[in-house]
């Protein structure tokens, strides 16, 4: 009978407790405020633009950005192997970096605005056209 008692009700409700502490404390992240200057210097120095661009937009890209306590959670505890993990970064240096990727103008142009898009798209359009 270890486990029935290892499993009490007063467990279940402290771990209950401890999710629900857990889940309060991820909320606040998103309140944190960043300063997109520092966010840039703590992009460059901790070598964030080698997998995922100057911008954040290439390679792995991170924008459009994740919802800004996600993204703290990841970068300090990833899920994933293929991302180091930057737990030694405060959460407010992750919410300087996601200022910083946030006060970036987006560098991905509107479909209307690429010529070599437009014209296989016109071309495309006349062929199909031709076949009707
Ligand atoms: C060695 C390469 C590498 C470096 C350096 C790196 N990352 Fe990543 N990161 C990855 C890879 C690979 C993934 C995607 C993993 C997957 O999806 O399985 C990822 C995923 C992420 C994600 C989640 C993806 C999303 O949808 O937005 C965030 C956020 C992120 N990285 C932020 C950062 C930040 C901030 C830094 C610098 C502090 C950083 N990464 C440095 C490789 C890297």
């Amino acid at each position: 009978m270890r486990i029935a008692k290892t499993l009490r009700p007063t467990r279940f409700v402290a771990i209950g407790a401890l999710m629900l502490q857990t889940s309060i404390a991820v909320a606040q992240l998103g309140d944190l405020v960043g300063d997109p200057k520092q966010g840039e210097v703590l992009f460059r120095e901790r070598l964030c633009y080698a997998c995922h661009g100057f911008s954040g937009e290439t390679g792995v890209p991170l924008r459009p950005l994740l919802p800004k306590e996600a993204f703290i959670v990841i970068v300090r505890t990833p899920p994933m192997r293929q991302m180091p993990a930057y737990s030694d970064l405060s959460p407010q240096q992750v919410a300087h970096i996601y200022a910083y990727l946030e006060s970036l103008p987006s560098t991905t142009p509107s479909p209307d605005e690429v010529p070599l898009l437009n014209s296989i798209v016109d071309q495309a359009r006349s062929a199909s056209r031709g076949a009707d």
